[in-house]
């Protein structure tokens, strides 16, 4: 430990705190990163209002107006800080094959150079003139024994009172991990040290940046960025990074899906996971309002974003939502789109990168059909809908983003913090398609589903910086999110499978979907939003045997009769359009899906293969 730079430093260690490795861990970053000082998060109410307050003053937050958002905040970011960065996303582990072809990789010894231990390592001296937030919390409910701990350090009371909303945070995280509990080390910087006497910027952040994981330790850093997935670690960082390879060890999944409950009119229960890639819809889905024709039927959220699955005493998969919050995309969203996200948002919202109006409200692209007249944009120019036609100027940034806790929305499933988790009955994959993929398919084996999840495709979204509208392989909806090798990935479901099977246990039913097909006038064909609710029925009477449907290239689909039309009027043709399977569009697809299986070489499971070559017979017949 850098003695020197203790000195003078009080760690602050609250009395509750009994944890003698987490105490040396904090002082050695505080050492490392030189912070000010360091304050650990009760997690209280009080405290959440101080740190927003802190950050009012620091001209990071805007109080909205009391009485259209009570106790709401507006953030604006650096315009340089709006999105994950994967390209700045590494994974560390010793070997680079176990990294796989999807991911950056650098060696430990190399990165942590980089970070921690060389010359001019960039956590040295990096909260210098800052706060270090201890931010402990538990991804789960509390005391689970499908949850895990992570401690996240930050020099951003931005991310701590995030944290606050998206995890259960603080004080009751400590009492589980109690003197000696295991817990994910989680080290954040926006990588902005301060020297006496300089003013702070309202988003300090570095144009450098490094969101770093180390597998086989299990730690997280992140520096430079104070944004969403780079900076909220609990998230993509240890929900999915680091849980998928806690996960391929111990027997279970850490996965990029929402969790839903169902309760049909007869009142029956079913759960169902859908893994779909960033700004698809997930959020919808979860929230979503079944048509008033369907009366009777009640779709509840558990979560939005991620799963973690694990076999239960009854030998099925049992899922929880590790967070405990909802960090969405605004844009698109209304009161038609997604009522129940909108009612949600009505309270206790921090708001980033939204546009404001005049009265202190929030406002985005697509949440009324009529802009107001004026508003102030995310960048804090002024914005009207001239100025929009004449410039093309967004109000809010694409990927803008609202963070509320799950309790706020108004259809949480009775057992969404239930530590046994739900058991699941059926897992959807689904992509953004304009073409080839039909709305709905059922893999007619757990290895063809685990194809279809496999061979996933999906065109790119402004979650992420980068290039938008891009057909990209996104297996499992994981691409950015694998802690490991993508072709293990494939190994460990096939293998969790066929464990599950082995114990005569009933095995989730597998579906991939596709809500985004265009027809010839570059619209969406498929209504989706609530009208998803009659494909989901279809598939739970599946569940239940008593569906019908007919064999497709790779699985089964509904016929036209299959599904329940009433209050919709969406021809056969129509049907026909988002069903169908274009020989020549299939042949491409085939291809590519051979294009990802020869990148991931020796670790794709030859499973896999075999039931591509089968899918290849039956095209070319
Ligand atoms: C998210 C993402 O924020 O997937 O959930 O980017
Ligand atoms: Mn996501």
């Amino acid at each position: 430990m850098n003695q020197p730079a203790l000195e003078g430093l009080r760690l602050n260690v609250p009395a509750y705190v009994k944890h003698a490795k987490l105490v040396s861990w904090v002082a050695e970053m505080a050492a490392l990163t030189e912070a000010a000082e360091v304050y650990w998060c009760d997690g209280s109410p009080a405290e959440y209002d101080r740190l927003c307050e802190r950050l009012v003053q620091a001209g990071t937050l805007r109080r909205l107006n009391p009485a259209k958002r009570a106790n709401s905040y507006l953030a604006c970011s650096d315009p340089s800080d709006v999105a994950r960065v994967e390209d700045r996303t590494f994974i560390c582990c010793e070997k680079k094959d176990d990294a796989g072809p999807t991911n950056n990789w650098v060696a430990p010894a190399e990165m942590r150079a980089l970070l921690q231990t060389g010359e001019r390592a960039l956590f040295k001296g990096c909260m210098r003139g800052r706060t270090l937030y201890v931010v402990p919390f538990s991804m789960g409910p509390l005391g689970s024994h499908i949850s895990h701990i992570g401690v996240e350090l930050t020099d951003s009371a931005y991310v701590a009172v995030s944290m606050r909303i998206m995890t259960r945070m603080g004080r009751p995280a400590l009492e589980v991990l109690s003197e000696a509990g295991e817990f994910v080390p989680c080290v954040h910087t926006v990588g902005a040290p301060l020297e006496p006497g300089q003013k702070d910027v309202s988003w300090p952040c570095n144009q450098t940046k490094y969101i770093v994981h180390y597998p086989e330790t299990r730690e997280i850093w992140s520096y430079g960025s104070g944004y969403g997935g780079n900076a909220l670690l609990g998230k993509k960082c240890f929900a999915l990074r680091i849980a998928s390879t806690m996960g391929r060890d111990d027997g279970w999944l850490a996965e990029h899906m929402l969790i839903l409950g169902v309760t049909s009119p007869a009142g029956k229960n079913y759960h169902v996971a859908a893994a779909f890639p960033s700004a698809c819809g997930k959020t919808n889905f979860a929230m979503l309002v079944p048509p008033q024709s369907f009366e009777g039927w009640k779709v509840t959220t558990i979560g939005d974003d991620i799963a973690w699955i694990k076999p239960g005493k009854d030998g099925r998969l049992h899922a929880i939502n590790p967070e405990a919050g909802y960090f969405g995309v605004a844009p698109g969203t209304n009161t038609l789109t997604n009522p129940n996200c909108m009612a949600s948002l009505g309270r206790d919202v921090i708001f980033t990168n939204v546009a404001l109006t005049d009265d202190g409200d929030v406002w985005w692209e697509g949440m009324t059909a009529e802009p107001p007249a004026h508003l102030i944009d995310w960048q804090g120019k002024d914005w009207t809908p001239q100025i929009a036609k004449e410039t093309g100027a967004k109000a809010s940034h694409p990927n803008a983003r609202f963070t509320v806790a799950a309790t706020n929305n108004p259809v949480l499933d009775p057992d969404w913090d239930s530590t046994t988790g739900v058991p699941i009955d059926a897992f959807i994959f689904g992509g953004r398609r304009s073409t080839t993929v039909p709305l709905v398919t059922e893999a007619r084996s757990w290895a063809e589903g685990v194809y279809m999840a496999a061979t996933m495709g999906s065109e790119t979204t402004a979650a992420a910086a980068g290039a938008q509208g891009v057909v990209r392989r996104d297996p499992f909806a994981m691409l950015p999110f694998m802690g490991y090798h993508m072709g293990d990935h494939f190994a460990h479901w096939l293998a969790m499978g066929a464990k599950l099977a082995d114990s005569g246990a009933e095995l989730p039913r597998i579906y991939c979907v596709n809500w985004f097909r265009k027809g010839a006038d570059g619209k969406f064909v498929w209504p989706g939003y609530g009208d998803n609710m009659r494909v989901l029925k279809w598939m739970l009477e599946r569940v239940d045997g008593h569906a019908g449907g007919e064999d497709n290239l790779f699985g089964i689909s509904p016929r036209y009769e299959d599904i329940t039309w009433t209050g919709l009027d969406f021809s056969r043709a129509q049907y026909q359009s988002v069903m169908s399977f274009d020989h020549g569009a299939w042949t491409t697809e085939l291809k590519l899906h051979g294009e990802l299986f020869d990148m991931l070489g020796e670790r794709l499971p030859r499973e896999l293969l075999s039931i591509k070559h089968r899918l290849e017979h039956k095209l070319a017949n």
